[in-house]
This record gives C-alpha cells, sequence and structure tokens, in this order.
C-alpha cells in the first residue's frame, strides 16, 4: 500500500546511514559490521516539520505476530528525529528482508508499553541498558501493518481496496473512542483528553482519505473525458469530497491538542464523518465500478 501522501523526491539519508542502507538493499536486508546478526528494517517517514521523506535503518523486535521499534537513540536524552516524524505522519513505509510494505505507527501508552518493552528486553537486553541511561520513557512504536493486500487487476479493484483501508481504519477509530469513553464514564484509569493510541489511528486515517480523495480528484477529468455521461455523478462526488474535507479537517483540529481535546465532541465528529463517508463511498462504488472495471491497474503503458 502506498498511501504516504507527501511522496514527492528520494528520501533523505544522513551520510552515516547511507552504506547501511546501500548494503541493505544490495543483500535483501541482511548488514555486516556492527549490525551483523541483528535485526533491521528500514524505516521511511515523513519529517514532522520538513514535510519530506528520511529512510533510517532501525532494529526491530518481532513479539508473537507484534512488530515493535524502540525509540531508544542508544539512551540519549532526547528522542530521534523518527520518532517526531511517526507522531506527526503516522503511515509510514517499511523495508524488512525484500519486501516493502505501509504501516501505521503507533507509540504504545501506560501499561501496554511497559509489557511491550519487557518483553522486548527479554529478547534483546540491550535496550534494558539504553533505558538505565536516561531519564526519559523510552517510547515502543508498534508498527501494524493494515491489512494484506489483494489481487489487484483494475481500478475498480483498487478502489474496494483503498475504501476497505478507510472503512475499516475508521470502524477502528470509532471502537477506540468507544472503549475509550465506556471507560472514562465508568470511573477507569483513561487519562483526560485523548489516547495517543486513538490520535495516531485517527491521523493516520485522515491522511489516508486525503491522499485518495486527492488521487481521484486528479484522476475524474479523465473519466469524464471518457465518458460523458458520468459528469453529473462527478460533480455529486466532487462536492461530497468538499464535505468530507471539512469534517476531516475538524476531526485533526481536534487532535491537535490531545490533553484539551473533548472526547465527547470528538465522537460526534467521528460519527459525522462516518456518516457521510459511507454514503459517500457506496455512491462513487455504484457510480464508477462499471468504468473503473474496464481500466487496468498498475496502469500499462502504451503500445508503441
Ligand atoms: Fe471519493
Ligand atoms: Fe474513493
Amino acid at each position: 500500500m502506498s498511501q504516504n501522501p507527501q511522496v514527492r523526491s528520494e528520501p533523505r539519508v544522513s551520510d552515516v546511514n547511507v552504506p547501511v542502507i546501500e548494503e541493505f538493499r544490495a543483500n535483501g536486508g541482511r548488514v555486516g559490521g556492527m549490525f551483523e546478526g541483528g535485526d533491521l528494517l528500514l524505516l521511511t517517514s515523513v519529517g514532522a516539520r520538513s514535510g519530506r521523506e528520511h529512510t533510517t535503518p532501525l532494529g526491530f523486535v518481532r513479539v508473537g505476530d507484534r512488530l515493535y521499534v524502540v525509540a531508544s537513540a542508544a539512551g540519549a536524552d532526547r528522542h530521534p528525529d523518527w520518532y517526531h516524524n511517526v507522531l506527526a505522519h503516522p503511515m509510514v513505509r517499511v523495508e524488512l528482508g525484500t519486501e516493502e510494505f505501509g504501516v501505521v505507527a503507533v507509540p504504545l501508552e501506560g501499561e501496554e508499553r511497559d509489557r511491550a518493552f519487557a518483553e522486548i528486553v527479554a529478547r534483546v537486553p540491550g535496550y534494558g541498558d539504553y533505558q538505565a541511561r536516561t531519564d526519559r520513557v523510552i517510547p515502543v512504536v508498534a508498527l501494524e501493518r493494515p491489512f494484506a493486500e489483494g489481487e489487484v487487476a483494475t481500478l475498480a479493484d483498487k478502489l474496494v481496496e483503498v475504501h476497505t483501508w478507510l472503512r475499516s481504519q475508521l470502524a477502528h477509530v470509532r471502537a477506540e473512542a468507544e472503549a475509550y469513553l465506556a471507560d472514562r464514564e465508568n470511573g477507569g484509569s483513561a487519562p483526560l483528553g485523548l489516547s495517543l493510541q486513538l490520535r495516531q489511528h485517527c491521523l493516520a486515517f485522515c491522511e489516508s482519505l486525503r491522499f485518495h480523495h486527492d488521487g481521484e480528484e486528479t484522476m475524474f477529468p479523465h473519466l469524464e473525458r471518457s465518458d460523458p455521461r458520468l459528469k453529473e455523478a462527478l460533480e455529486r462526488l466532487r462536492a461530497e469530497h468538499r464535505t468530507v474535507e471539512r469534517l476531516r479537517g475538524e476531526l485533526e483540529a481536534l487532535l491537535g491538542d490531545l490533553s484539551a481535546a473533548d472526547p465527547v465532541r470528538f465522537r460526534a465528529e467521528l460519527d459525522r464523518m462516518s456518516e457521510e463517508l459511507e454514503t459517500h463511498l457506496d455512491y462513487e462504488e455504484t457510480e464508477l465500478f462499471p468504468t473503473l472495471a474496464a481500466i487496468p491497474f498498475p496502469p500499462t503503458a502504451p503500445a508503441r
């Protein structure tokens, strides 16, 4: 899944990492020297301030079917840059072995973080040494693979794939918000404001949605030229994009300050978004599928 909206040019790599990344890619993910025998992946994140992509080699730890990276910075007192990047843009790309895929980066909090960190240290004790060197709580970031990519042969298949992702991600965020509110109402331990996990999933959804609709807006004029009967449907879809875009902006604004965000209002915004988006996705599928099903994906090169 390549859904990152900020992809504009070659990712930046700091000089010290260039040979590591080259070796990684040349050897199917294996790197010697100081990394010999360690589990390494490449994380490509979007700069929190620059908006540019950065690729960083990182150790990873697998616990069951979960994949973790640890923002240890070798025990330094500051979080590494990539950690700030994933907080701002949770949709990141991972290269692992010879595979490359999109994930949602979700830093764990509270007991969940402590439990995962203990499991990580049991497998790679060096992370415990790093934690001993600093007063900051070293973040543990789960890399969640959103879904297995299915067979995509046409643009209609691609649309289903992305719509499925958007529907599932929004459902996930709504379920998390419900659980969070229920915990608060029952006097549970949920902190004021919103949880980091909820925020990351919501931001990932918003980023994917914006990227998807930007892509569709670029595609619509071509569709209209190839089938002028779609004109009316496309006008309605564009208007729906504007409505959904406004709601997305309101949701993201609520996530700006987690401690001040009102969970009840957040839930109400999610409900509105769900309603508008479901209507939009259903209508789009009904109106565009017959045309999109005839267009191969990925696009084939024109015949010479
Ligand atoms: Fe759309
Ligand atoms: Fe769509």
